[in-house]
């Protein structure tokens, strides 16, 4: 995967790589943090359109709420930061359900879990690894194919995640969302999350919230810097204009070879025997 100068940015944590932009220190203090009741938790597996949530989440709220970097992502001073914030707080994470620090869990905080099809989410996540510094040099296609399957890539299998959370998807504070329902019809996801985080929002007003969010408006915001543009909702990288690339469905296609297809199909297949997905 990378040449040995590269192999410093990522360590493996339980069996899970992460970059080094999560310090061990940090990850073996996650068990001690402490939650809020009103915190909501924004997560995903990389590249399955965790900013493209957090902007319409942020439109939602008029009070004063912040959209904080992930909970993984930094030193052990983390928390101690996170716990400073008087504002509400509207965490993201790349976590898998078993990572998640217990209190989230006792308190049953309300955690939005955004999903994509895994193809579209590995393709995204290979021009997310050629572009991103922080991340190890992937020569061709071919070979990041094999290392997703694997689950060796950055925050390890996407099967494993999303069965991890999917394996709770009945409770009552966890909503389940997929990119590519928020493509079909926003304004109904939306909606969707307006009722779930119990706001009171006119249907004009998520007309509008849809409008400016938009793959090309959220692009054009961070390119012109509208928004802070090392602010991102994404431990991999301090750089928005990473995250906009094309912000299509089915993408997959001009990348699988049809027996990549297949392979993919046969492990999707074994793997998520028991998924309701
Ligand atoms: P692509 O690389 O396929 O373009 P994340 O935020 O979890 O890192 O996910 C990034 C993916 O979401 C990228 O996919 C990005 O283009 C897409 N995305 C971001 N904002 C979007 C939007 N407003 N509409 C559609 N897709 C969006």
């Amino acid at each position: 995967m990378s040449s040995s100068g590269e192999a410093q940015l990522l360590h493996t944590f339980k069996g899970i790589p992460f970059t080094t932009r999560s310090s061990p220190e940090l990850l073996k203090s996650l068990d001690t943090f402490d939650a809020r009741e009103d915190d909501v938790l924004l997560v995903s597996y990389p590249k399955s359109g965790t900013h493209w949530l957090a902007g319409v989440i942020k439109k939602l709220y008029n009070t004063q709420v912040t959209i904080t970097s992930p909970i993984e992502f930094g030193d052990i001073s983390k928390l101690e930061e996170l716990n400073k914030l008087s504002s509400k707080r509207i965490i993201p994470t790349h976590l898998d359900y078993n990572m998640l620090p217990p209190n989230f869990k006792n308190k049953k905080c309300k955690m939005i879990y955004i999903s994509r099809n895994p193809k579209d989410t590995a393709v995204s996540m290979f021009h997310y690894y050629r572009d991103n510094p922080n991340l190890p040099t992937i020569d061709t296609w071919t070979a990041f194919f094999d290392l997703f399957l694997k689950g060796n890539v950055v925050c390890g299998s996407w099967f494993d995640h999303f069965l991890s959370w999917e394996a709770h998807e009945d409770e009552k504070n966890i909503l389940f969302l997929f990119y590519e329902d928020m493509k079909k019809d926003l304004p109904k996801v939306v909606k969707e999350i307006t009722l779930f985080l119990s706001l009171n929002i006119s249907d004009n007003d998520i007309q509008d919230i849809c409008e400016k969010s938009s793959f090309s408006e959220m692009k054009n915001d961070t390119e012109k810097e509208h928004s802070d543009s090392s602010h991102t909702v994404c431990a991999l990288t301090s750089n928005r204009k990473l995250v906009f690339r094309k912000g299509a469905v089915g993408d997959w296609k001009n990348h699988f070879t049809p027996k990549q297809n297949s392979r993919f199909e046969e492990i999707f297949n074994e793997k998520m025997k028991l998924s309701k997905m």
